[in-house]
């Protein structure tokens, strides 16, 4: 389906933004809180994303979502003639469309219609690059089809032209569509979790190589590739599209002061990710939690810069990152050659207040590139913290991790022989994975 999906890219479309005007019962107007101008501008990056030409934007206003249409009346007269002038492709509704207000604008416009999340995916089947990347976004796309399973915009009509599959008798062709969907979704669940036992394993073998890891993270066309390319020389393709990078890439890194790293790329961030996303791309970003150095890559020069910060502040604390404090995070200020150094910016620069956990960057350039690698060094040393950890005396898998990871200064057993209590020095990176791996066990 993956496949399908990306056969289906390319073409022209329309896009359609409403911007919703919501009213509270007071009289103060709450609008949708982002500038309508940078989410057109969002949205068309991601059509974009899959080749899609754009013949137009329509922006409206919504005072109140029609249940059948979600749009009102005048704007979709609006359509009909763009249509009738452009004949495109698809049409993309900015909004998450029910599956009725969906196949009811299909029909009145005659055209495909998706909407936001329909978009993402069709991006995220595009990108998706390993076997587990593949399976999660064929997984949310199937879910995402059989909560609507009324027509999609390539899936269904394929299958029910291609494979000929028969129901029992009786069965209307909607049953019949869930049944497969529901037989895929089996297979696929059970498929991805060998998978992930798989990579499990390959987690634990690379906990043994001593290589620190820094993850970079940050939202879509942030410049995280472009980071790593210049960083590692690697030639990990970079490109004007958003998503540029779904699957984690990896590659070593040397560090000024001769230590090996690995330098991991992580998928871009996006505003108001669908629900059925967000459980697909948390998983791809689960390296990150044991990550020695998060590298949160920002895009200074972009005025949704502050948005974009707290939603990657959002994710990373559902990966049970608390961004304030874990001493792993260092902001990446990055495309500081698009600002205006006149206007304060170089003083700003300079700051030596801003070289902690704060690093202005330029990819493209380089400048800020010798700072950045010191404050990596920096936050891989850490801050050594003395603490008991107290264990189960059967646990000798926590025991060894310790004894590998930590500094063991004391050991008390108990009396019954039951727990053993360790004094350890251990780095506040390594303390957060073996939280991770062991957060059963009492600490003091
Ligand atoms: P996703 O893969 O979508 O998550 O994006 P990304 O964060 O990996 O961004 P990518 O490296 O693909 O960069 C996006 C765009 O920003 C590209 O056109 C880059 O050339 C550009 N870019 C990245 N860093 C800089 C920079 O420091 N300055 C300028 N001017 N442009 C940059």
């Amino acid at each position: 389906m993956a496949d399908e999906t990306r056969g289906a890219a390319g073409g022209t479309c329309l896009i359609v933004h409403p911007v919703l005007q919501v009213f509270h019962k007071g009289d103060s107007q709450i609008s949708s809180g982002r500038d309508s101008a940078s989410m057109i501008s969002e949205i068309s990056g991601l059509a974009e994303a899959i080749h899609l030409d754009i013949l137009d934007v329509v922006s409206c206003n919504v005072r109140k979502i029609s249940a059948g249409h979600f749009l009102g009346k005048g704007v979709r007269e609006d359509v009909v003639a763009l249509v009738e002038e452009f004949d495109p492709t698809v049409i993309i509704v900015n909004a998450a469309l029910s599956p009725v207000q969906q196949r009811n604008l299909e029909i009145e416009w005659k055209s495909k219609v998706i909407d936001r999340t329909g978009l993402i995916l069709e991006i995220f089947g595009k990108r998706a690059q390993t076997r587990e990347g593949k399976m999660q976004v064929e997984l949310a796309a199937l879910s995402y089809q059989r909560s609507r399973l009324v027509r999609s915009w390539t899936h269904l009509e394929r299958q029910r032209g291609g494979a000929g599959f028969m129901g029992g008798p009786g069965e209307t062709q909607i049953e019949l569509d869930r049944r497969i969907i529901d037989d895929k979704i089996t297979s696929l669940k059970l498929q991805l979790e060998q998978v992930r036992k798989n990579r499990d394993l390959q987690r634990r073998s690379r906990e043994r190589v001593p290589f620190p890891v820094v993850a970079l993270v940050g939202y879509t066309n942030a410049g995280k590739s472009t980071l790593f390319n210049t960083l590692t020389g690697a030639d990990v393709f970079a490109e004007d599209l958003l998503f540029a990078t779904l699957d984690p890439t990896m590659r070593r890194l040397k560090m000024p002061g001769g230590r090996d790293v690995i330098l991991s790329d992580t998928v871009g961030f996006i505003s108001d990710l669908p629900t059925h996303l967000i459980a697909a791309f948390r998983a791809t970003l689960e390296q990150v939690q044991y990550a020695d150095v998060i590298l949160h890559v920002r895009d200074i020069s972009s005025p949704e810069t502050e948005d974009q910060r707290l939603d990657v502040i959002s994710i990373l604390k559902d990966l049970g990152i608390d961004y304030d404090v874990d001493p792993r995070v260092v902001e990446v200020f990055n495309k500081i050659d698009l600002l205006d150094r006149d206007q304060g910016f170089g003083a700003w620069l300079r700051d030596p207040e801003m070289r902690g956990r704060q690093v202005p960057v330029s990819a493209v350039s380089g400048e800020g590139l010798d700072v950045l690698l010191s404050v990596i060094e920096a936050t891989m040393m850490g801050s050594q913290t003395e603490m008991v950890i107290t264990i189960d005396a059967s646990n000798g898998k926590a025991f060894s991790w310790l004894h590998r990871h930590a500094s063991i200064l004391e050991r008390q057993d108990d009396e019954s022989c039951e727990k053993v209590h360790l004094r350890v020095s251990i780095e506040d990176g390594e303390y957060q994975k073996y939280l991770g791996l062991f957060s059963g066990q009492s600490i003091s």
